[in-house]
């Protein structure tokens, strides 16, 4: 055998043999070895009752929840089963659709990879809490205006990256809103009219702070 060099070569075995022979073994382990990890999280709750991870505290939309979940459970998933805000939508599991998008700490983020852990401490925002008091956030009152959902999936993630978009920057251009929304994909491709519900909620916000009115926003 030459430096460097590993072969799997055994006395009258292939490699195929050996892989098929050992593959129901392999499988085995990793299987107990996932056990182990989710036992790990398991613990026995005052009454008998199961824990199904670790207590943790989460910030949402203001209010703090306390939730027995596994810390690297997807903050998606934590968000719509632990606390039952199911605006946020699962599109790709991925990062790369957009529809999971919720704020963490006013940035946009996409929850179905950020990991529950990642969250503690900080403010998470979503779909239902940017609705501060009552009436309407600017963007969902232009979103109305303007028609803009069609089947309406994608639209929590639209909505809450163009909340974070005006935040950040309160006269986008045209190009600043391509930039910021490319990422979040439309099926139905509402594309044009989320530019004009930007731009109405843009000059809804400007007209409101020149007014000296109080807006979501
Ligand atoms: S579900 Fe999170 S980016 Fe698609
Ligand atoms: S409105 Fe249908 S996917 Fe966007």
């Amino acid at each position: 055998m030459r430096a460097g060099h590993f072969s799997l070569k055994l006395p009258g075995l292939s490699a195929s043999t050996i892989i098929m022979t050992r593959l129901p073994r392999i499988l085995v382990w990793s299987n107990v070895l996932s056990i182990n990890r989710a036992a790990q999280f398991r613990r026995v709750l005052p009454g008998g009752k199961q824990r199904i991870g670790k207590m943790i505290n989460l910030k949402i939309n203001g209010e703090t929840h306390e939730l027995d979940v596994d810390p690297t459970t997807p903050l998606l998933w934590v968000i719509r089963e632990q606390a039952g805000l199911t605006g946020t939508k699962f599109g790709c599991g991925i990062a790369q659709c957009g529809a999971c998008t919720v704020h963490l700490d006013g940035s946009p983020v996409r929850s179905c990879v950020v990991p529950a852990q990642a969250a503690v401490g900080k403010d998470i925002m979503t779909i239902e809490g940017i609705k501060p008091g009552h009436g309407l956030h600017a963007v969902q009152q232009a979103w109305i205006d303007e028609q803009v959902p069609q089947c309406g999936y994608c639209q929590s993630g639209q909505i809450m990256s163009a909340v974070a978009l005006l935040a950040a920057n309160p006269s986008p251009s045209d190009q600043d809103i391509d930039a910021a929304m490319s990422g979040i994909v439309c099926r139905c491709g509402t594309y044009p009219r989320i530019r004009r519900g930007i731009k109405r909620a843009a000059a809804a916000m400007s007209n409101a702070s020149n007014n000296g009115e109080k807006v979501n926003g």
